[in-house]
C-alpha cells in the first residue's frame, strides 16, 4: 500500500477501504498532498469549470436549546447573547442580498423553540414569493421527518445538518447525554428521503478525533451520498468546555477536502468561513484544494458578534457588500469566478461518473 495508489484509487473509483483511508491520512508527505490536491482541483474544475457558487447565510438565531461542548451558543453558555431575528428582518437580509446576486438564501440558526413549524413555514412562504427563482437552504438542526416535511412541502430545497462525527463513542464526548449520534445520522437519510438535497459535514481535528474516526466520516458520506459536505477545522471558543484544546489543522482540513472532492465529483464542498478564520488565505486555499461554494454573511452586522459558534470568526463587521466585494478579489486572485445562478446539485449520483 502506497500513499499514490491509494490517491489514484480515490480518483478512479471515487472510494477506498477504510485502512486505506487512515493511511492515507497518517502517511501523507508533503509530494502526495500536491498530487491530491491538484487531483482534486482537476475533478473539481471537470465538473464546475471555474465557477464558485455563492450562498448568503442568515444566522436567523444565537438561541439553542441544545449543549454541545464545543460550541459557543451552548444551552449553558450564560456569556452568550441571543438574540432572533424578526420575519421582517430575515426578508430584509434576504432583498439586500438579492440586490447582490445572491440566489441561495441559507437561514441557520440554534435549535431555538421559537421557531415553530407554523413560524419558519410562513418565513419560507414569503422568501418564496418575494424571491421565487432562489433556493432557500434551512440549517436548524434536528426538527424530526414530520417538521422536515413540512417545510419541505412550503418550499424548502436543501437541508445542512452537519453529521458531526459518524462513531457513536465519539459523538458522545462532543455532546450530553440527550443527544445521540445515530438519531442525527437517521435524520439525514429523513432529509434525503423527503428530496432536500441535504448537506452532512464534520469539524476537523475535534477533541478525541481520531484518524479512525475520520475515516468513519468519509465512509459514512460515502452512504449517505450527500448533495453538499461542510467541512471545517474545530476552533475553540472561550467559553465552552473545550476552550483548552488545540484548534484543528489547516493541512488536514485542506487533505480532507480534497478527499471528499475525490469520493464526491460532483458535491457542493464550501471552503468554510472557519477554514478562512485559521488562516488569511485559508478559503483560497480551500478552492484550490476542490472546494467550489463560499457562503458569505448576510446577517445584520450588529448581531455578527452575538452568532459566536467559535472564537475569531471573520467578517464580523463587514456589510455583505463588503464581504462580497472582498471575495471577488480573493476569488479572482486565484483565477476562478463567483457566479450568481442557483448552484444546485445535477447530475448523477457520484459514484457512477468516470
Ligand atoms: N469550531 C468549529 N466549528 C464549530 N461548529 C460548532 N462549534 C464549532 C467550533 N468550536 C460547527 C459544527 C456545527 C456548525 C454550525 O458549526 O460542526 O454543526
Ligand atoms: Fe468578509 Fe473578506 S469576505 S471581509
Amino acid at each position: 500500500m502506497t500513499v499514490s495508489t491509494i490517491i489514484e484509487k480515490l480518483k478512479t473509483q471515487h472510494t477506498a477501504a477504510r485502512e486505506e483511508l487512515v493511511f492515507l491520512l497518517n502517511e501523507i508527505t508533503d509530494s502526495d498532498r500536491e498530487a491530491l490536491r491538484r487531483a482534486a482541483q482537476e475533478t473539481a474544475q471537470g465538473v464546475f469549470g471555474n465557477k464558485i457558487y455563492i450562498r448568503g447565510l442568515i444566522e436567523i438565531s444565537s438561541v439553542c436549546k441544545n449543549d454541545c461542548l464545543y460550541c459557543g451558543l451552548r444551552r449553558s453558555n450564560q456569556n452568550a447573547v441571543r438574540y432572533r431575528l424578526t420575519e421582517e428582518q430575515i426578508l430584509s437580509c434576504c432583498d439586500k442580498g438579492y440586490a447582490l446576486g445572491f440566489r441561495t438564501f441559507v437561514l441557520q440558526g440554534g435549535e431555538d423553540g421559537f421557531f415553530t413549524d407554523e413560524v419558519v413555514c410562513d418565513i419560507i412562504r414569503a422568501v418564496k414569493t418575494r424571491h421565487p427563482d432562489c433556493a432557500i437552504t434551512l440549517s436548524l438542526g434536528e426538527r424530526g421527518e414530520e417538521s422536515f416535511q413540512k417545510l419541505f412541502d412550503a418550499g424548502a430545497d436543501r437541508y445542512l445538518l452537519r453529521h458531526e462525527t459518524a462513531d457513536s463513542a465519539h459523538y458522545a464526548k462532543l455532546h450530553p447525554d440527550s443527544m445521540r449520534g445515530e438519531e442525527r445520522q437517521r435524520q439525514l437519510f429523513a432529509l434525503k428521503r423527503i428530496g432536500y438535497q441535504t448537506g452532512a459535514g464534520f469539524m476537523v481535528g475535534s477533541p478525541y478525533q481520531t484518524t479512525e474516526n475520520l475515516a468513519d466520516d468519509l465512509l459514512f458520506l460515502k452512504r449517505l451520498e450527500p448533495q453538499m459536505c461542510g467541512i471545517g477545522p474545530f476552533i475553540p471558543q472561550k467559553d465552552s468546555p473545550f476552550r483548552d484544546f488545540p484548534q484543528g489543522s489547516l493541512d488536514l482540513t485542506l487533505t480532507l477536502l480534497s478527499v471528499i472532492r475525490l469520493m464526491h465529483p460532483r458535491i457542493l464542498l464550501p471552503a468554510t468561513t472557519a477554514l478562512g478564520t485559521i488562516h488569511p488565505k485559508g478559503r483560497e486555499l480551500g478552492i484550490l484544494h476542490g472546494a467550489n461554494v463560499v457562503m458569505p454573511n448576510l446577517s445584520p452586522v450588529e448581531h455578527r458578534k452575538d452568532y459566536a459558534i467559535y472564537d475569531n470568526k471573520i467578517c464580523n463587521g463587514e456589510e455583505a457588500a463588503e464581504c462580497l466585494v472582498c471575495l471577488k478579489r480573493r476569488i479572482q486572485s486565484i483565477g476562478y469566478q463567483i457566479v450568481t445562478s442557483r448552484g444546485d446539485y445535477c447530475g448523477a449520483p457520484s459514484d457512477t461518473i468516470v
